[in-house]
């Protein structure tokens, strides 16, 4: 198969029913795309770029790996082709993408599509505080590790899951945090030492941001402090 599949991808396409219409927003490459088109996952798969460099080598991508009949590459911001189109969406993927660029893309939300697969380079927060300002649901979400980099994988669904409530729950994801993982350990364990520098570095300096950052740490700590004994 693909041999630049990652365990991103994977833990992407391990979300997707095969019943599904997908779309895959930022496509790139197409690997996503491709991988679930020939994991025989997904009925048919829209893979869309803004830029028309990325999709030609999507396109290219789609054909060399023969996956033509289920995907199709087309030039998009964002959203705009499902609703100019009128597509009907079961799965919509936005990943790889920095948390404010995937919010921008997500103010163009509709009733075309059911659920959204969101891994952000950052901000995960604000994405949960989307999904709750929406009074949409977490069905799935985990924390994977690929070449030393974590990532948080959510999905978001309108009908069905569990709703975001409290600011652990914003923070951490509902699941995750009464589900806890060997990964969800390692990746909050890590970011407590980033945080914990930055913290001692603001005590003297800026005693507001200082306090957030010790506000963030007692959660963390609250989360995974005896958890982290048995896994890190
Ligand atoms: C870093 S790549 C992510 C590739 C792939 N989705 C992944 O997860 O590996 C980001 C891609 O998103 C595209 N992109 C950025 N803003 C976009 C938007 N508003 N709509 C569609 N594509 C966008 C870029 O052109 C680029 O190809």
């Amino acid at each position: 198969m693909i041999n630049l599949i990652t365990n991103r991808i994977q833990a992407i396409a391990s979300l997707i029913d095969t019943e599904n219409i997908v779309c895959d927003i930022g496509t790139d490459h197409g690997y996503t795309a491709i991988y679930i088109a020939k994991d025989l996952k997904a009925q048919k798969i829209f893979a869309s770029d803004i830029n028309n460099k990325p999709l030609s080598i999507a396109k290219k991508n789609v054909k060399k790996y023969g996956v033509e009949h289920k995907v199709e590459t087309i030039l998009s911001d964002g959203l705009d082709f499902i609703i100019n189109d009128k597509i009907k969406i079961n799965v919509c993927i936005i990943s790889g993408l920095g948390g404010n660029t995937i919010l921008s893309i997500l103010e163009k939300d509709c009733n075309l599509i059911d659920s959204y697969i969101i891994c952000a380079h950052n901000n995960t927060q604000k994405i949960r505080t989307w999904t709750k300002n929406k009074k949409y649901f977490i069905q799935n979400e985990k924390v994977i590790e690929d070449n030393n980099i974590f990532y948080e994988v959510i999905k978001i669904n309108k009908y069905a899951g569990v709703k975001i409530k409290s600011k652990y729950d914003i923070l951490f994801g509902p699941l995750m945090r009464k589900n806890i993982s060997k990964a969800f350990v390692s990746y909050w364990a890590r970011i407590e030492e980033r945080d914990r520098d930055i913290y001692q570095a603001l005590v003297q300096s800026d005693k507001l941001k200082a306090k957030k950052y010790k506000i963030k740490l007692k959660m963390i700590n609250k989360v995974i402090g005896k958890e982290i004994v048995k896994y890190v």
